[in-house]
């Protein structure tokens, strides 16, 4: 019983102590969150109150650790372009236990490019359902990637990423709407932005698209086309007129199609 006892007593020791601060020997690393852009510099301090470690350094698998006199240690790197980063500083003592600090480093890169198209072939109507995509090439962190629409500088959709990448990828946002007459000429640009929090920049990365300028074609072309196949030379003649008179009051770009 009494094993039992103690052995439940050390369970309970070793669930509660990630939280008491001495089994960290007083690690400390600053920056605690750091934001690097990709291939720019990064550099680590870590120290401990221990004073009389047996071993301390930094754990790592790129870059390499300076002023290596415990109890302070810095791990560095001239150009950070591993996106797997994990550099963790450690402390081992005497009785050989051992304590790890681990940064929090965030590598980011802007697009390669953000651009807009519209999905499928077909030109803009007025009254039908259009979608246009957002393209974002060779970025990274995907999943702190946030696409803001806009159209005429006004925001339309806010669309926060459902990656989990981590790594460079290709990511792509779209966004529906209902053709309407005054999209015509309007331009819609759509926006990547990291999504960091407090710790991060202080103006979030950000890269915006080309406007795509919306062309809507005149619903009533259609009915244009078949009055001229159909109708005598003169009534089609007058009818022509008519429309094409409330398609250029509706409507600046005229498409015959
Ligand atoms: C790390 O420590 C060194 C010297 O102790 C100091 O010059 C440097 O600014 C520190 N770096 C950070 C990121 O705190
Ligand atoms: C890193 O972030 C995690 C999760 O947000 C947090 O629990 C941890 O304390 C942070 N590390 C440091 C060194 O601040
Ligand atoms: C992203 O797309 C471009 C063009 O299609 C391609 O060349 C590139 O390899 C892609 N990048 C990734 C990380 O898949």
């Amino acid at each position: 019983f009494l094993k039992l006892l103690l052995l439940s007593w050390s369970v309970l020791i070793i669930a509660l102590c990630p939280t008491c601060p001495s089994l960290y020997c007083g690690l400390t690393v600053t920056p605690a969150e750091v934001y690097v852009k990709y291939g720019d510099s990064a550099s680590i301090n870590c120290s401990t109150t221990i004073k009389d470690a047996a071993i301390m350094s930094w754990e790592f698998a790129v870059g390499e650790t300076s002023g290596a006199s415990p109890p302070h240690v810095t791990w560095m790197i001239e150009k950070l372009e591993d996106f797997t980063v994990e550099p963790f500083c450690f402390v081992t003592l005497d009785t050989n236990e051992q304590c790890k600090m681990k940064p929090n480093i965030t590598l980011y890169k802007l697009p390669d490019s953000v651009v807009v198209s519209a999905v499928g072939n077909r030109p803009m109507k007025e009254g039908e359902e259009h979608q246009l995509q957002c393209h974002i090439y060779n970025v990274a962190p995907a999943k702190k990637l946030s696409v803001k629409w806009y159209k005429d500088d006004e925001t339309v959709l806010t669309d926060d990423l459902q990656s989990s990448d981590v790594t460079l990828c290709n990511v792509s946002s779209i966004y529906t709407f209902t053709v309407k007459k005054s999209d015509n000429g309007s331009p819609f640009r759509c926006e990547a932005e990291f999504q960091f929090g407090p710790g991060g920049p202080l103006v979030p990365p950000s890269m915006a698209s080309e406007p795509y300028t919306a062309v809507v074609h005149c619903r009533f072309f259609i009915a244009l086309y078949l009055v001229f196949l159909y109708l005598p030379t003169l009534m089609s003649a007058a009818l022509f007129l008519l429309l094409f008179c409330i398609c250029s009051f509706s409507i600046k770009t005229l498409y015959l199609y």
